[in-house]
C-alpha cells in the first residue's frame, strides 16, 4: 500500500563526493505529495547545488533549501566567485527558478497528515557562542581550536561581506528572522529549519568539543520553545539522531560523507517529520544515540 505523503527531511547531501552524487540520482519520494527539506550542505560549488535542487524538485511535490555552511564557501575554483551576503542571494536566486523555498519566501504550510504546520526555512549561521569549558571569550575559543588542529574550513573559505565577521552576519539573520517568526499566525505549529541545531545540547558529542563554536548561537536557545515548535530540523553535525529538548523533537538528518554513512546497516535516506512516526530516542542532556 502506498503510504500517504509526508514531510519528509535530509542534509548534507555533499554532492561533490561521487558516491553521494549516486544517493542523490536515488533519490525519489516515497509518496506523490511528499514534501523535502533540503537542512544545507548540498555542496560547495553553485553547479552542483544547482543540479542536486533542480534533480529533487523534479521529484518531490515542494523542496525546502535553507544553506550550509558549505553552500557559502567561495572556492577557488568554482567558477562563481560570488562572496557572502552575494552568494547566497545567488543560491536563493537559482531556487527562486527552480521553484525550491528559501528563507527569503513566505513560509509555507505543510497541510498533509500531522499538519497544519508552518514550516520555517531559516538561514542563521553562527556567531562563535557554543564555546569550549574553559574559553571565555571567542578569541579564547579560537586559539583553542587552533592549538587543538579542529578549525573549521569556515575560517578560510565562508566569506562575510558585506558584513565585517560571520558572527555579525549571525546576528543580523537572528534579528530578521525572529521579527517574521513573531508576526507568524501563532495559531498555527512550527516546523524550523536550519543548518545548525537552536539549542547548543547536540553538539556537546561532537569528538571535538571546540568545534561547537562553528555550530550555532546562544540567540536561538529558546526558539523551539517562544515560536512553538512542532520539530526542529537540522543537520551539519553529521551525527544523524532523534532527540528532545523541553518536550520538543529535535531531527539531526544529515547524510554527511561517504566515509561516515557506508560503514552503517542502512543506506541513508529522507527522515520522516511529519506524521510522527516513532519515538525519539533520547531526552534532554541525554546522550548520543546509538
Ligand atoms: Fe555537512
Ligand atoms: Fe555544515
Amino acid at each position: 500500500m502506498i503510504r500517504p505523503p509526508g514531510l519528509m527531511a535530509i542534509s548534507d547531501l555533499h554532492v561533490r563526493h561521487p558516491d553521494n552524487r549516486r544517493l542523490v540520482e536515488d533519490l525519489y519520494p516515497g509518496s506523490s505529495g511528499d514534501w523535502l527539506l533540503v537542512a544545507g550542505d548540498v555542496g560547495e560549488f553553485v553547479a552542483d547545488v544547482a543540479w542536486a535542487l533542480r534533480l529533487l524538485s523534479e521529484r518531490f511535490a515542494t523542496v525546502v533549501w535553507v544553506p550550509g555552511n558549505h553552500e557559502l564557501w567561495t572556492p577557488a575554483d568554482d567558477p562563481v566567485q560570488l562572496r557572502g551576503e552575494a552568494r547566497y542571494r545567488h543560491l536563493v536566486g537559482i531556487c527562486r527558478e527552480l521553484g525550491v523555498v528559501t528563507p527569503e519566501d513566505p513560509y509555507p504550510v505543510w497541510e498533509g497528515s500531522g499538519g497544519p504546520v508552518t514550516v520555517v526555512p531559516m538561514f542563521l549561521l553562527y556567531d562563535y557562542t557554543f564555546r569550549p569549558a574553559g574559553a571565555p571569550t571567542q578569541e579564547a575559543a579560537l586559539e583553542r581550536a587552533y592549538d587543538a588542529g579542529v578549525v573549521c574550513a569556515d575560517e578560510f573559505l565562508l566569506h562575510p561581506d558585506p558584513y565585517p565577521s560571520r558572527e555579525a552576519w549571525c546576528r543580523a539573520r537572528v534579528d530578521e528572522t525572529a521579527a517574521r517568526l513573531a508576526a507568524r499566525d501563532r495559531d498555527v505549529p512550527t516546523v524550523l529549519v536550519n543548518h545548525y541545531p537552536l539549542v547548543r545540547e547536540p553538539t556537546r558529542v561532537l569528538r571535538h568539543p571546540e568545534f561547537a563554536q562553528w555550530c550555532g548561537t546562544e540567540l536561538t536557545a529558546d526558539w523551539h520553545i517562544r515560536y512553538g515548535a512542532a520539530a526542529m530540523v537540522y543537520g551539519h553535525l553529521h551525527i544523524p539522531r532523534s532527540t528532545v529538548y523541553d518536550g520538543t523533537r529535535f531531527e539531526e538528518v544529515s547524510v554527511g560523507y561517504p566515509r561516515e554513512w557506508r560503514p552503517r546497516a542502512v543506506r541513508p535516506a529522507p527522515r520522516t517529520i511529519l506524521p510522527v512516526q516513532r519515538a525519539p530516542e533520547t531526552t534532554r542532556g541525554g546522550h548520543r544515540a546509538t
